[in-house]
C-alpha cells in the first residue's frame, strides 16, 4: 500500500531532519514508529498526512507518488490517509459540538452532499469509538475527559473511513490504564474496517501486543526494523537495544512497586 524510498526533509540549511527515509506498509498491516523525541517521526507523519512537504525521495500510497504531486491531487487522497494527534484540545475547536467537529472532516473533503446521511455516517464513527451518539452529538469537547476527547478526535479521522490512519502519541496525555484502552480501540478499528496504522510512539511497551512491525527511527534515519517480536528481542542497533533496555528496567520497577 505505501512505499517510501530515501525521503528526506530539512527545516533549514544546518540541519537534516530526515535523512533518507526509507521502509514500508502493507494493507490492513499496523507499523509502530519508535524513536526518542527529536528522532523525525512526526515529521514523517506530516509528510505523508499532506500536512507538509518532502524534500527529496519517493512515496508511493497505492502506486501514486506523493511526493511533489500537485495540491488538487494530493487533497483527493488526503481522505484516504487522516492523522490523529497527540493533543485533543489543540485539534478541536471549542466552539463546536462533537456533531460538527466530526461532519467538519465529511464537509471540507465534500465526501456527502447528504445532510441526513452525513449525520448517519457521524454517529457511526462515534459508536465504532464505543461513545453513545445520543449523549455525545450535541456536547463540547470541554465537556468531555481527556480519554473521550481522544475518542472524538478518532471519529473525526475514520469518519472518512481512510485506508491509513497515522497516529502520532495519541496516548501520551493519557492515563495507562486509558492508553491500553486506546490501543484496544485502535486494534479493534483495524479488525472492523481494515485500517492500516503508522503508531508513532516513544514507548516500546505498548508496541508489543499491537504492532506487526516495528520501525526504529533515530536522527533521520531507520537503524532498525522488523516484526516486533524479533526487534525487541534481537535489536541490532544501539539506540535500540537502549530504548529495549529502559523498558526492561521499568517493568522490573513496576514489579518491585506490585
Ligand atoms: N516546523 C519545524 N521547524 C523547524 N524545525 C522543526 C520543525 N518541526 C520539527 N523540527 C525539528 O525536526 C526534528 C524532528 O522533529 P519531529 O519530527 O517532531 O521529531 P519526533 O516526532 O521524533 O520527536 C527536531 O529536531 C525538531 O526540532
Ligand atoms: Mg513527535
Amino acid at each position: 500500500m505505501l512505499v517510501i524510498e530515501a525521503l528526506e526533509k530539512s527545516y533549514n540549511k544546518e540541519n537534516k531532519v530526515l535523512k533518507g527515509v526509507s521502509f514500508d506498509l502493507a494493507p490492513k498491516e499496523i507499523v509502530g514508529l519508535i524513536g526518542a523525541s527529536g528522532a523525525g517521526k512526526s515529521t514523517v507523519g506530516r509528510i505523508l498526512a499532506n500536512l507538509e512537504e518532502g524534500d527529496a525521495g519517493s512515496i508511493l500510497f497505492e502506486g501514486q507518488q506523493l511526493v511533489k504531486m500537485s495540491a488538487k491531487k494530493r487533497r483527493l487522497l488526503s481522505k484516504d490517509i487522516q492523522m490523529i494527534f497527540q493533543d485533543p484540545y489543540s485539534t478541536l475547536s471549542p466552539r463546536m459540538k462533537i456533531r460538527e467537529l466530526i461532519e467538519e472532516a465529511l464537509i471540507i473533503l465534500r465526501l456527502e452532499p447528504d445532510k441526513n446521511k452525513r449525520l448517519d455516517l457521524v454517529k457511526e464513527a462515534l459508536e465504532l469509538v464505543s461513545l453513545d451518539s445520543k449523549k455525545y452529538l450535541e456536547r463540547y469537547p470541554h465537556e468531555l475527559s481527556g480519554g473521550e476527547r481522544q475518542r472524538v478526535g478518532i471519529a473525526r479521522a475514520i469518519v472518512c473511513n481512510p485506508k491509513l490512519i497515522i497516529a502520532d502519541e495519541p496516548t501520551s496525555m493519557l492515563d495507562t490504564s486509558l492508553r491500553l484502552e486506546l490501543v484496544a480501540l485502535l486494534k479493534q478499528l483495524n479488525e472492523k474496517r481494515g485500517t492500516a496504522f503508522i503508531f508513532i510512539t516513544h514507548d516500546i511497551a505498548l508496541t508489543q501486543n499491537f504492532c506487526n512491525r516495528l520501525i526504529v527511527l533515530n536522527e533521520g534515519v531507520v537503524v532498525d526494523a522488523g516484526r516486533t517480536r524479533d526487534v525487541i528481542t534481537h535489536p541490532t542497533h544501539e539506540f535500540t537495544k537502549k530504548l529495549i533496555h529502559a523498558l526492561q528496567t521499568l517493568e522490573a520497577r513496576e514489579d518491585i512497586n506490585l
